[in-house]
């Protein structure tokens, strides 16, 4: 089928041409203005239609919600709102929409009652912004690594081994659980599975990616992760989508380097590709925030927050000297914390997190050196130095406003013994990793990377609350409908 897409009507302005457009129907005024869209972009295109020359019969079925198709002339518009608008001489009717039955209606709806029907929330003004926005974020992701000379490396979804080493995993198996087959000592028998052996939906590719660094040189994925935490928070899915850059002979600081500048570069991106759509989610953020109280509210509209991340460096500092001043801020002291802050050693929270970024510093953090006891396995081990009561690994986590963190990474630790102490330390099984190992065991050298939560920077591009409104299908405890 032969249409012209309403983004390119509406950029190139054909005035005097004739053109075929085909979308949905947002609204129809006076029997003769259609407000029509059809996903290319945030603006709907004007069409008008003589309502004596399409007759009742069609007429009637131009509704909210209906797929149609109009051929005609573009011409300047008379009227206030646009600058062009077709002038339809014929109106096909593809498919009708009753609204008596349909879910959604010309009006607002809340953000709860949309993702109850996910289905069809991408036909809002909303949804249609947030994944047209996360596709140039995704495009933008491989384009900062295609220039950069990284190659896009694709790491198994079903997986043996637990690359976090936190067992929050999703088995993966054909047994039938109303019979498993049992060893003679009772334990299920994985040697009748599929694979043989306990597989699971992997957390991470990060171990795989080392291999492929250690050879490529410069690697990254991007691809889903599953979690199997009972987190119920506007953060966390049991499914979502990481990107995980892996570089041979790097340390910690090239890994800052590199996080900070692919998140400055895709934001930089969204804001140079997608005007129209940033614009429609900030008047909504506004909107949404009017009703908060004033200290709940985000302190810059959300393009000037995105600006912001592009125009300025990224604090960096170290877990030691995050936790002095955390120990010594107002809501420590005042015991405003639900965790307060006593000792070195405790892991942050995310209201430790969130007066670091948004109140203390008021820009993106990135926290350094955090103590060995709190990270993975695979961490670097640091040197010990002077005033830091404990061993500390060669971690990073970049927290952003609104958002936590959003970035987690590492300097890895290419030392096979003290790799192979610190898996005994740990209790993560070194017979099922012998091939992770083989990398430190032959042609070993520094190498750093990191793991960017997709949809966390999709939430912060957007300015949407809840993470589960910017992936089309969010998958969290007690559900996985559609
Ligand atoms: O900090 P995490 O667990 O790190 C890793 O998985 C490393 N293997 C990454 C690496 O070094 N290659 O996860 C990385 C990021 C987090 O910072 C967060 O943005 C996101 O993944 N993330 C989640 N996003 C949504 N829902 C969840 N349940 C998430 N868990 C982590
Ligand atoms: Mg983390």
């Amino acid at each position: 089928m032969k249409r012209t897409k309403i983004a390119e009507v509406l950029t190139k302005e054909p005035i005097g041409q004739e053109v075929t457009v085909m979308g949905w129907v947002r609204a129809f005024r006076n029997n003769q203005f259609i407000a029509l869209n059809d996903g290319s972009c945030a603006r709907h295109l004007q069409v008008v239609v003589n309502p004596e020359q399409l007759g009742e019969q069609t007429l009637s079925r131009i509704k909210f919600g209906a797929a149609i198709g109009a051929v005609g002339r573009v011409v300047e518009s008379q009227g206030k709102g646009q600058r062009i608008e077709v002038e339809a001489r014929e109106v096909t009717i593809y498919g009708d929409c009753d609204l008596e039955k349909y879910p959604l209606q010309p009006k607002k709806l809340s953000l709860e009652y949309l993702r109850e029907h996910a289905h069809l929330r991408f036909r809002t003004n909303t949804f249609g912004a947030v994944f047209r926005v996360r596709h140039a974020l995704a495009y933008a992701v491989h384009q900062f690594f295609h220039e950069r000379g990284f190659f896009y490396l694709h790491t198994p979804i079903i997986t043996a081994s637990d690359a976090e080493g936190a067992g929050e995993m999703f088995r993966v198996t054909t047994l039938p659980l109303d019979n498993v087959p049992r060893t003679p000592d009772g334990q299920v028998d994985y040697k009748q599975d599929f694979f043989g052996r306990p597989t699971n939906l992997t957390v991470s590719g990060q171990l795989e990616a080392e291999l492929g660094a250690l050879a490529l040189g410069e690697v990254y994925t991007f691809g889903p992760t599953f979690r199997a935490e009972n987190s119920n928070t506007t953060r966390h899915l049991a499914e979502f989508w990481m990107i995980e850059p892996e570089v041979a002979f790097a340390d910690l600081e090239d890994n800052a380097n590199l996080a900070e500048a692919m998140l400055q570069y895709v934001c930089r991106y969204a804001l140079e590709h997608c005007p129209e759509d940033l614009q429609l989610l900030e008047e909504r953020l506004l909107e949404e925030e009017k009703v908060k109280p004033q200290d709940q509210r985000s302190p810059m509209p959300l393009r000037e927050k995105i600006r912001f991340v592009v125009d300025n460096r990224f604090e960096r500092l170290t877990y030691t000297e995050a936790i002095e001043i955390l120990k010594n801020s107002p809501p420590n002291k005042k015991g405003k914390f639900q965790f307060p802050i006593e000792r070195w050693g405790a892991d942050l929270q995310s209201e430790h997190e969130r007066y670091l970024v948004e109140k203390h510093f008021q820009k993106p953090v990135i926290l350094t050196n955090y103590p060995a006891a709190i990270k993975a396995f695979y961490m670097r081990l640091d040197d010990p130095k002077e005033g830091v009561p404990g061993p500390t690994v060669a971690a990073m986590d970049i927290l952003f406003p609104g958002i936590g963190e959003i970035v987690g990474g590492s300097q890895r630790e290419e030392r096979l013994d003290v790799l192979l102490q610190k898996m005994r330390d740990m209790n993560i099984p070194e017979d099922e990793l012998y091939w992770f190992l083989d990398t430190r065991r032959f042609g070993t050298c520094p190498h750093a990377g990191f793991g960017l939560g997709f949809e966390r920077l999709v939430q912060f591009v957007t300015g949407m609350s809840n993470i589960r409104d910017v992936i089309a299908f969010p998958r969290y405890p007690g559900n996985a409908e559609f």
